[in-house]
């Protein structure tokens, strides 16, 4: 056949690289309704849920019952599953039905139900529901720090830049796992340079991740896993029982946690019930909320290339999104894993997010470049940073971040490795040289880095474990260094602990470690004039991009 030009060179655009795939119900590929999902159903008896979803209890598997017993309010259910789902999508929407008012109504309804209600509403229509129901009053973001060497020092620096730019939290995770504790050291340590009151986590194997956080090397946990049927649940080896079990684990000990899930999972490891997406991940939010988790991290996540391959996919995942918020949970927002080869669908993908706010846009946005990015490459990275306070300042948006100055990059990222040099001389761990500290603090990744001792590094990292360092001793190291600051902030994240208010939904800390939550500072968005608008001294902040004409210079 002779080709046409046009279509040759529309066939090697990068969107025709990605993957796409017809709706495939029996295999799970079908974003938002299912030929085979449930009809919306409850039968209470004796105050306890003896049907549900068309599914009688005899037959429920473990995640039907723990819903059944712990994620909906018994006492609400007749009243709120006879309002017609049309009527329950209308109300999310109408400006003059409150937040509150919703999360009571929605907090009686089934996972089938819920499913059928966000299938009535387009995405503007889901990001109205998202402006309005987000938990915190402010949005807020998340970043991955990691690199390809697992290099604590670069690790310092990139945290105490992606704080500086404005990141409430940030996460790492390792290439090689027995790295953990130096890196959940040097990413508490940068983050607090960066800007005190940063929450940080490391994403490692559970039971480490446990025992870092209860030694307080990290500030909250968020990779505690469910989904959607059970078969996928049992490969991780987990229930919903269990994962409640780890979830007070952390909540015993003071510590934020958050649980994760997405749409896409149950496809990809194999069994999926021909359930939609979206049905599922109804299912996996029901049983966040009953295990007593204040959030979660959705949004497909991980699996972002199974809901992006699928029609309407991206429309389901701030589906999913909403519906966490409609639970009353702390939602993030996921934007993380990078899933398309096209630099207008992966903007695109944020924009639902980005535009209404949600309580952390990015479950991880790469404050390094992709090729550093432990957790397999984020939609956005560290080479996106000024078109990222571009389009906030474009659209006036409040997305998390700020533009920043050369100056300050160097500075903090400079003052970031040398105090990760000092607290490691000063317990006995692994050296830092001059060397790696200059090449760390002018450097964009890790290929402008020298190596480290692998080696040296691994045994100081096990020698953490063996002596049983914790956050204390990481603040006396401070103190004990001329880090004076640094020591009074790691000392107050670990007051934070002890305090307990950053387990209320939604929580971060500002500069001076007071709590922003959906508890003290509940979003209340009713429409024009109301909840959170970008003005004052934030919208200075935000015009403020390097590269700009300035009348006053002409
Ligand atoms: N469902 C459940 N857990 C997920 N994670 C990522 N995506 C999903 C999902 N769709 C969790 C996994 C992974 C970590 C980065 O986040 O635990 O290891
Ligand atoms: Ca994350």
């Amino acid at each position: 056949m002779k080709r046409s030009k046009r279509i040759e060179i529309l066939d090697q655009r990068p969107v025709n690289l990605d993957g796409y795939i017809n709706e495939w119900p029996e295999m799970g590929f079908v974003a938002m309704k299912s030929p085979y999902d449930p009809a919306p159903s409850i039968r209470i008896r004796d105050g306890k849920v003896v049907e549900l979803d068309g599914k009688v209890r005899e037959e429920f598997d473990f995640i039907d019952q723990f819903i059944a017993d712990y994620a909906i309010r018994i006492d609400r259910a007749e009243k709120s599953m006879s309002v017609s789902s049309l009527d329950i999508a209308r109300m999310i929407v109408d400006i003059h039905v409150s937040r509150k008012e919703i999360l009571e109504l929605v907090s009686g309804i089934t996972p089938a139900k819920m499913a059928e209600v966000i299938n009535h509403l387009n995405v503007v229509e889901l990001m109205m529901g998202m402006q309005k129901m987000r938990a915190r009053k402010t949005p807020g973001n998340q970043a991955h720090i990691t690199n390809l060497k697992d290099d604590p020092v670069q690790i310092a620096a990139d945290a105490a830049e992606g704080a500086l730019r404005g990141f409430a939290e940030e996460e790492t995770t390792m290439g090689v796992a027995r790295y953990a504790p130096l890196s959940s050291m040097a990413l508490l340590i940068g983050s607090q340079i960066g800007r005190p009151g940063v929450l940080t986590q490391c994403s490692a194997e559970e039971a480490t991740e446990l025992e870092l956080g209860i030694r307080g090397l990290t500030t909250y946990a968020e990779t505690l896993s469910v989904y959607g049927t059970e078969k996928v649940f049992i490969d991780g080896d987990d229930t919903p029982y269990s994962k409640a079990f780890l979830n007070s684990a952390y909540a015993s000990r003071g510590l934020k946690v958050r649980f994760t899930s997405g749409s896409g999972s149950e496809v990809l490891m194999g069994s999926s019930e021909k359930k939609s997406m979206l049905y599922l991940e109804c299912r996996c939010l029901y049983a966040t909320k009953g295990a007593g988790s204040q959030g979660v991290q959705n949004g497909s996540v991980s699996c972002i290339g199974v809901p992006g391959a699928v029609p309407g996919g991206i429309r389901e995942v701030i589906g999913e999104n909403l519906v966490a918020a409609l639970l009353g949970l702390e939602c993030a927002s996921s934007n993380d894993q990078s899933f398309s080869n096209s630099d207008m669908r992966r903007t695109a993908r944020t924009m639902l997010q980005f535009l209404p706010g949600t309580d952390f846009i990015f479950s991880g946005y790469a404050a390094e470049p992709n090729y550093d990015n432990m957790f397999a490459g984020s939609n956005f990275d560290a080479e996106d940073f000024d078109d990222y306070t571009v389009l906030q300042r474009d659209m006036q948006v409040d997305g998390g971040l700020r533009p920043v100055t050369e100056e300050e990059v160097i500075r903090v990222r400079n003052k970031a490795a040398k105090a990760v040099q000092a607290v490691f001389r000063q317990l006995g761990l692994s050296p830092i040289s001059d060397e790696q500290v200059e090449a760390v603090t002018y450097a964009h990744g890790s290929k402008d880095t020298l190596s480290r001792d692998v080696t040296a590094d691994l045994m100081a990292a096990e020698d953490v474990l063996k002596r049983g360092i914790t956050g204390v001793d990481v603040v006396k190291a401070l103190a004990q260094t001329g880090y004076k600051d640094v020591a009074e902030s790691v000392l107050n994240m670990l007051k934070q602990r002890v305090v307990g208010d950053y387990m209320q939904t939604s929580a971060i800390l500002d500069k001076e470690f007071h709590v922003l939550s959906g508890v003290n500072t509940p979003n209340d968005y009713m429409g024009p004039g109301t909840g959170y608008r970008v003005d004052g001294e934030r919208w200075e902040e935000i015009k403020r991009i390097p590269h700009i004409i300035d009348p006053q210079d002409i």
